[in-house]
This record gives structure tokens, C-alpha cells and sequence, in this order.
């Protein structure tokens, strides 16, 4: 057995969750492009049992889902005083996470009660930080419609809504990215569904990961505040050696196929927001990428603008992509389970050998 760093190219496991087979992104076999068009529950349903649900199931599974956008009151007052603590969001979620794991029924939770509290109590987090009252769910529209509205208060439009459920879609699930990966460890160990998934937010936070979109628009900012001349800026960073965020992937090498559709969604909302010139930097600094350095974009580049374009704070938007991915968290959760093998595998020894110890 030989070493290959950061586990590149070697398969770890098997799923029939998702795929990134020949650089193309499919969930249970369709390819994302075709999913993007449909809701958010009705892709949840797909990664939980690798099938479409017809029409009776769809409507029982969002009513499942939307009726359990609550949090016990203990929960609400306990968030209360997390959520405003000076940390970054990410670790208020790492902590809330936990705590969901306490205040409900760890043993006999299951994953749609799991998603649905994840995506209310990061709502929660966001509004209390903000000092604004929570907004209770609305029985009339669906999960995705559901979550932003407790996050901003505001009802989405037929658009707003149909590019929303796209955003969540395109991040719901990623096959072994390292935050699922860290989940399916957790999951192998036959631990409960809060342990792995509060393991997989504690991977999503750093900035390689999920934490890449935050970075994003910090840049942005940067460039904006500053009035600088955004390829000067990146031909200095690049001169410094400094990875520019939101570019590259370990396995898209020649574009990621989320970032084309996120694309479209970031030059609707900046016109209509009035961020153009976000997404005209944004237009030059993957120009300057792609000439320079061979590189494209990835899913967090575009879903900065797209968050910044909701009204969102940029420390929030790695919430919002811990939301969207519980979904396929909690489905290699469940596939782990199934497959009823711990993940255990070997090292590589490189320290001194053959040392004793001397009386
Ligand atoms: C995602 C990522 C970790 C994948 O990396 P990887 O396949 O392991 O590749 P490496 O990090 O080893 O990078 C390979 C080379 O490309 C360069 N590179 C990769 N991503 C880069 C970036 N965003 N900016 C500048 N250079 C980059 C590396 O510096 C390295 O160059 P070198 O060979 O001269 O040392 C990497 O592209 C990255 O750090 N991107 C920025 C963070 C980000 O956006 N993360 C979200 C991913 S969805």
C-alpha cells in the first residue's frame, strides 16, 4: 500500500448517491443540469432514496418537512444567547448543531425532523444576530421558500423562488468532498445523526472547503472599497503566492458544472439588486484565472454574489451552504449506516523506527 496525499484519485468507499464521474455532476444518476430545474424537497428525496418521488409522495414529503420547521422553546432560548456570542457564525452553528443533539431526541430523530430543525435554527442564528424577530414557518410554501423567508423575512417571488431552490439544489449534495467524508467517518462508527453531522459543519467552516465563499466576497469587498484595479489585485496576490478563493477543484479541472448554472443566477440577481459592478469583477478576476493560471471557478465563487444579492452577510453564507449540504449529509449518513463497515484506514509510519526506551 502506498500513500497518496490528501487521498487524491483513491476511492474511498461506495455510493449510489451522487457522482462526479467524467468531471459531470449527477445525483442517483441524473445529471444536475436537469435537477436544477425541480424544488429542493423534491432533490432531498432523490439523494434519501435514490429515486424521484411521484406527485402523492412529493406533497406528503414537503408537508413532512415544512411542518417540522420548528424548534422546541428550549432550544429557541438557549439559541438566543449562543447566537449572539461574538464567534464566527460557523462555530455558532458547530455548537448549535451539538446542541440540537441535546435538547431533542438523539436516538429516535430522524433525518427529516434532523433537516428541517438545521435549516430553522440557522435561520434563527442569523436573525438573532441581527436583532431581528424570528419568523415563524408558512404552511403555504415549500422548504426552500420556507428557509429564506425565515432568513430574511420576506416571501420570494415565482423567480426569486426558482432560483433559490437551484442555489440549494446545487449544493445539496457533493459526493466524497471532505465534509461528507468527515460525516461517513463519524456515521461508520455507528454514532447518532447529530454527532455526524456536527463533525461535518466543524469541516465545511475552513476556507479550502465551504468557508471558500465568505473569502470570496471579502476579496470583492476589498477590490470595491478600495477602488482598485481588480486585475492588479489579483496579479498580486498571484505574485505573492496567495491562493485566490472560490478557484479550483481537486476534481473539476476544466470548470465545475455548479458554478455555470451559479453563474447565470449572479448576473440576474446583481442587475436586479444593483450589484453589477460585483459581477463585473467578478467576470474580469475569472478571466485573468482561466488566461493565467488554468483555472475556473467553483460553486462558492458565484454563491458569494448570490448571498451578498439576497441581503445576506458575507460570515453567514457558509450557514447557508451547511443548510443546503445536511441534506446530502444526512444521506451518506444513512448509506454509511447501511454499509455497516467502520472507516478505518492505515498510515504511512515516517518516524524513527527501532528506538528503545533505556532503563
Ligand atoms: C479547492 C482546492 C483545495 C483544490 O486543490 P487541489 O486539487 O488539492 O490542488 P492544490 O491546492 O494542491 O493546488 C494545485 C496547484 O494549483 C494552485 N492553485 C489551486 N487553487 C488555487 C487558487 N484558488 N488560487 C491560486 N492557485 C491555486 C496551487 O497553488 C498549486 O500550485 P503549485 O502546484 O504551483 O503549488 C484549491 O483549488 C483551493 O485551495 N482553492 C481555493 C479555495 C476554494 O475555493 N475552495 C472551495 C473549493 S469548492
Amino acid at each position: 500500500m502506498s500513500y497518496v496525499k490528501g487521498l487524491a484519485g483513491i476511492v474511498a468507499g461506495q455510493t449510489k448517491i451522487s457522482s462526479t464521474d467524467n468531471q459531470r455532476l449527477t445525483y442517483a444518476g441524473y445529471p444536475i443540469e436537469e435537477l436544477a430545474q425541480k424544488t429542493f424537497e423534491e432533490v432531498v428525496f432523490l439523494l434519501w432514496n435514490t429515486r424521484l418521488p411521484d406527485q402523492d409522495e412529493l406533497l406528503r414529503f414537503r408537508n413532512d418537512l415544512v411542518s417540522k420547521m420548528v424548534l422546541p422553546a428550549e432550544t429557541i432560548r438557549l439559541l438566543s444567547y449562543i447566537a449572539r456570542e461574538p464567534q464566527h457564525p460557523m462555530s455558532i452553528l458547530r455548537t448549535t448543531t451539538s446542541l440540537l443533539g441535546t435538547t431533542n431526541d438523539v436516538e429516535h430523530d430522524e433525518p427529516p425532523k434532523i433537516l428541517s430543525k438545521m435549516l430553522t435554527a440557522i435561520a434563527a442564528i442569523v436573525r438573532i444576530r441581527d436583532d431581528d424577530p424570528l419568523i415563524d414557518l408558512d404552511p403555504t410554501l415549500g422548504v426552500a421558500d420556507n428557509f429564506l423567508y425565515m432568513l430574511t423575512g420576506k416571501r420570494p417571488n415565482a423567480e426569486l423562488s426558482g432560483m433559490f431552490n437551484t442555489v440549494m439544489i446545487l449544493h445539496a449534495d457533493h459526493e466524497f468532498n471532505a465534509s461528507t467524508f468527515t460525516a461517513r467517518v463519524v456515521s461508520s462508527t455507528f454514532s447518532d445523526y447529530y454527532s455526524c453531522l456536527t463533525a461535518a459543519v466543524c469541516a465545511l467552516k475552513g476556507p479550502l472547503h465551504g468557508g471558500a465563499n465568505e473569502r470570496v466576497f471579502e476579496m470583492l469587498s476589498i477590490i470595491v472599497e478600495n477602488e482598485m484595479d481588480p486585475l492588479s489585485f489579483v496579479a498580486e496576490q498571484a505574485h505573492a503566492k496567495r491562493k485566490i478563493m472560490g478557484f479550483g477543484h481537486r476534481i473539476y479541472k476544466n470548470g465545475d458544472p455548479r458554478a455555470f448554472i451559479l453563474k447565470e443566477i449572479a448576473a440576474k440577481l446583481a442587475e436586479e439588486t444593483n450589484n453589477q459592478k460585483y459581477f463585473e469583477i467578478q467576470q474580469q478576476l475569472a478571466d485573468y484565472m482561466l488566461k493565467n493560471k488554468q483555472l475556473h471557478p467553483n460553486v462558492d465563487y458565484y454563491t458569494a454574489l448570490i448571498y451578498h444579492c439576497l441581503g445576506l452577510k458575507k460570515e453567514t453564507f457558509t450557514m447557508i451552504f451547511a443548510a443546503c449540504r445536511t441534506a446530502g449529509w444526512l444521506a451518506h449518513v444513512m448509506e454509511q449506516r447501511s454499509q455497516k463497515c467502520l472507516i478505518r484506514p492505515n498510515s504511512e509510519y515516517i518516524g524513527p523506527k527501532e528506538r528503545h526506551c533505556v532503563r
